[in-house]
């Protein structure tokens, strides 16, 4: 008992010196922020209530409470009613976040404000993505980025419109796994095999073909796994060191060796042309996929497969979800699915070209309305690395330029942006393409970002989408909703539907 008092007693000042440095750092701090605050002309902006300033304990309680309750987009909601504001600033593990509904700061982090902000600090500065995927195009800022961004770019411009033909292989797979007798069938799971196919072929020149073979759907599967651990890997931040996965890691192990079968064989294939053989399909076609495209550039395998690797991550669960969310809307709008229906059938019996679906107006418009309410991705995320300002958020009308200093995290987040009454209306939160006849939204409607880091797959996500909803609709003349749960987000790699999109189909 002594001896415990006496160490106590030893060990105060340690403390209460601690303590001081401590209080004197944080007012240094402070008075930092705020002069710099005051050099940018920016106003005070509001704080998230909570009552642990320190750490933000209990606004990352209830953050991770959500998330394991499926409660993810309310809680967006209520954190900003909350904070009464739509900018806000919170405390998460000691680092200042700072969070924003406004499409002007959005643009502004995207594009004017551009070299101010990056993604590597929060993607790989902790180690949490080192070893999967690496610093690919969407995990590097400056030449890195850019070196990879040349590199992958090419392939979407010309994909995103030319391969409706290689497309509707896959869609007429995915149209005979379709009941034609009204039996419930979830449409989720199986745009996910529909995808895990089209992107093996797209990709990597062959297709694992997972509609006709469902024990090849692993990848998939394993990537569900693989960006789970990454998101919480993420959120860590600066305590990843206490983290440990060996599941996770397993599950990494296993989509690189999925990957490097292909690369190995692209690099055969790339030595055999020297040799005067031509790389073909089975089809004759000479191979013009993503991978053999880059293969030729990239000599290291290592650095071939991290590129790989960030494409191959939005490969999965991204159009198949906008598809299965698209389907879900039209489902309970049966007068959308009619209307719709007679517009794909004016097209008749024509050869279904890229331009005649990018004619279609009504098309577009459903697909823009699924966007808009169900965003695959919510949120852009940056570290800002350049003390700046944002255009707006501050003062007491909230509209004043707010200052962002170095180190903060900035979030922009388009699931409310894309609800806000005060640009879409009163009807905001319902699902009615006609809308899209009048407004203009720019940057209030970002589903694929914006600016020189826009998704570069964003046209050929929206030609697929549209492809496979008119091939649908040629087919089936309704399509029921049966079961009657409302559109609750798990996430996964971006929000997915934890009800699936249950449905029955009327032939046509
Ligand atoms: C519904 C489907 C999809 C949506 C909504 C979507 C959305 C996005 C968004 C919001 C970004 C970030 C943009 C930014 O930081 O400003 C992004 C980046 C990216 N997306 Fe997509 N995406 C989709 C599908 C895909 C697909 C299928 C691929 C590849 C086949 C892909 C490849 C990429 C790449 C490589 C980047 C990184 C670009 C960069 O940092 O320069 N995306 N996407």
């Amino acid at each position: 008992m002594i001896f415990t008092t006496s160490l106590l007693f030893s060990g105060l000042p340690i403390f209460a010196l601690t303590l001081i440095v401590w209080i004197g750092h944080a007012c240094f701090k402070y008075h930092q922020y705020e002069r710099m605050r005051v050099q940018f002309g920016c106003s005070p902006f509001k704080h998230y209530p909570s009552w642990d300033r320190i750490l933000g304990l209990d606004y990352v309680y209830d953050m991770v409470k959500a998330i394991k309750e499926n409660r993810f987009l309310e809680f967006q909601k209520e954190t900003y009613s909350a904070s009464g504001a739509k900018v806000w600033r919170a405390n998460f593990l000691g680092n200042r976040m700072i969070y924003s509904s406004e499409s002007e700061n959005m643009k502004a982090v995207s594009t004017s404000h551009g070299d101010c902000f990056a993604v590597e600090p929060i993607r790989v500065g902790n180690g949490a993505i080192t070893p999967f995927p690496g610093r690919g195009v969407s995990s590097s800022d400056g030449a890195k980025w850019q070196a990879s961004r040349d590199l992958v770019k090419p392939y979407f411009d010309r994909a995103g419109y030319s391969n409706l033909q290689r497309l509707s292989q896959h869609v007429d797979r995915l149209l005979d796994k379709i009941p034609k007798d009204g039996s419930v069938i979830d449409m989720q799971p199986l745009f996910q095999r529909w995808f895990l196919d089209t992107s093996t072929d797209f990709l990597f020149g062959e297709t694992v073909n997972s509609l006709d073979k469902p024990e090849n759907q692993w990848p998939f599967r394993d990537m569900i796994a693989v960006m789970a651990g990454l998101r919480l890997r993420l959120q860590l931040s600066s305590f990843l060191f206490l983290h440990r996965d060996p599941e996770w890691l397993a599950a990494c192990k296993r989509i690189h060796v999925f990957l490097d079968t292909y690369i190995e064989k692209a690099y055969k294939q790339l030595e055999d042309e020297k040799n005067g053989m031509q790389a073909t399909y089975a089809s004759g076609e000479a191979r013009n996929d993503f991978l053999w495209t880059i293969a030729r550039q990239v000599p290291d395998k290592l650095e071939l497969r991290t590129q790989l690797t960030a494409v191959w991550i939005p490969s999965n669960e991204t159009t198949s979800i906008l598809m299965s969310n698209t389907l879900f809307a039209l489902a309970r709008h049966p007068e959308v699915v009619q209307k719709l229906r007679k517009e794909i059938l004016k097209y008749g019996d024509k050869l279904l070209t890229f331009e005649g679906l990018r004619s279609i107006d009504y098309l577009r418009w459903i697909i823009n309305e699924s966007h808009r309410l169900y965003p695959v991705s919510l949120q852009t995320v940056r570290a800002c690395v350049k003390n700046t300002s944002l255009p707006t958020g501050g003062g007491t009308h909230g509209k004043a330029p707010i200052f962002c200093a170095k180190g903060d995290i900035v979030h922009c987040n388009r699931y409310l942006m894309h609800r806000d009454p005060d640009f879409w209306g009163s009807d905001a939160e319902i699902f009615r393409p006609e809308r899209w006849a009048e407004v203009r939204p720019l940057w209030n409607f970002v589903p694929f970002g914006g600016g020189p880091r826009i998704c570069p797959a964003h046209v050929m996500v929206d030609t697929e989408c549209s492809y496979t909803i008119f091939r649908i609709l040629q087919n089936f003349k309704a399509i029921e909703p049966r079961d009657d749960e409302p559109y609750t987000a798990v996430m996964r790699v971006g929000p997915s539907n934890k009800n699936g999109c249950k449905l029955s189909f009327v032939p046509a």
